[in-house]
């Protein structure tokens, strides 16, 4: 199968474009295209043989739930069953934006997509093309992550040809997105809100207008079973193994330092995911092309719009040993935490 890819810049001007993406939608087809998380591969969430090709375009696990993309409210109450008191705070002060909601399903949503649950995540994506897209196919749209299964999230139509080339029939290149992690999973089903991924949704923002709200145990290390089914896998890895340094950032450089010189001592070629300030602190002593910087200490929003990107970009290197930099918890560092400890199988060093 060819793969094309068709640059939108201009949604009005561009109508004909986003015409032909809603047909190749409704004709049971898959197109990639860019929200303000990640890029999704999305078919017609509607029918369950267009969403059997994402799983294998995908490779993904059959048990693992999709989350549907809708354009407006008029399509949420198309598949959820009830729009619970919590999920309409959460809709009027968050969507259309980067959070996915859990609600109960209708019967219209396939058995196939949600893994035999009775619920189904829903997500109002706010970037102009995904809302255009999901406009012209007139349905709701399944998408997960545009990347094969295991791999990072793709956050530009390059990193999306690279794992679908020949998988699918369409890529719409909206640039790079705005966050880089995927949204927030917030499990609208119980009496208080639970967060089963976390996201640019933060934590903290959603305590503000809920009053309150709790992770998902299996987020914090807990040995339990994570109650979004996709959570459980291993994600987001380079090829090379990925160790994390955690800790004081004033003291982050000189263990760097430390690490790099020991792991080249033992022979290893040594790739550096790191602050701006780490990198440059590293110059001589790691080649250039092994350094890779995600953005200024604490500057959470250019961390996460990079992270992915830049593990991806290991791949392309000699690197058999990966050094990355922790951040904070707090806010967007949750989900950047939350990734980067998947992405090295929670091996963490801390720094003192
Ligand atoms: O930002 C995003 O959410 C991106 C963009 C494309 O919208 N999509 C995305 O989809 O990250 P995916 O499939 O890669 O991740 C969705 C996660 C999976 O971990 C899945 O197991 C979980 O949501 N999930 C889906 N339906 C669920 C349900 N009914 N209950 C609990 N978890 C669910
Ligand atoms: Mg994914």
């Amino acid at each position: 199968m060819q793969t094309e890819i068709i640059t939108i810049t201009d949604v009005k001007a561009q109508q004909a474009d986003l015409t032909r993406a809603g047909k190749v939608l409704r004709s049971g087809g898959l197109v990639a295209f860019p929200t303000e998380t990640v890029y999704g591969l999305g078919a017609n969430g509607l029918d369950a043989d267009a969403c059997a090709r994402i799983y294998e375009a995908k490779g993904r696990p059959s048990d693992n739930p999709l989350i549907l993309h809708v354009s407006d409210r008029a399509m949420v109450e198309m598949i959820a069953a009830e729009v619970t008191p919590m999920a309409e705070k959460l809709l009027a002060a968050f969507m259309p934006g980067p959070i996915t909601l859990i609600l109960r399903r209708k019967a219209i949503v396939p058995d196939r997509i949600t893994g035999g649950l009775d619920t189904v995540g829903i997500r109002m994506p706010e970037h102009p093309v995904a809302r255009a897209m999901i406009r012209a196919a007139g349905v709701p749209i399944a998408a997960p992550s545009a990347n094969i299964s295991g791999r990072p999230s793709p956050t530009t139509a390059a990193s999306v040809l690279r794992d679908m080339k020949g998988r699918i029939p369409l890529i719409l290149d909206g640039g790079p997105c705005h966050f880089g992690v995927e949204s927030t999973i917030v499990d609208c089903t119980g009496p208080v809100a639970v967060i089963l991924r976390p996201g640019a949704i933060t934590r903290e923002m959603l305590t503000e207008v809920l009053g309150g709200c709790k992770l998902d145990p299996a987020l914090v290390g807990a040995d339990t079973v994570p109650r979004a089914p996709g959570m459980k896998y291993k994600h987001y890895a380079p090829k090379a193994p990925l160790t994390l340094l955690e800790g004081e950032p004033s003291k982050m450089a000189a263990a760097f330092r430390r690490q790099v010189r020991r792991l080249q001592g033992e022979g290893r070629t040594v790739g550096v995911l790191a602050s701006h300030e780490v990198c440059e602190s590293l110059r001589g002593l790691v080649p250039a092309e092994l350094l890779k910087d995600y953005g200024p200490q604490g500057d959470l929003l250019a961390i996460a719009a990079h992270i992915y990107e830049e593990l991806i970009a290991f791949n392309d290197t000699e690197a058999d040993a990966l050094l990355g930099e922790g951040t904070t918890e707090k806010g967007l560092g949750l989900a950047i935490m939350n990734r980067l400890h998947k992405a090295s199988a929670f091996h963490s060093l801390r720094i003192s």
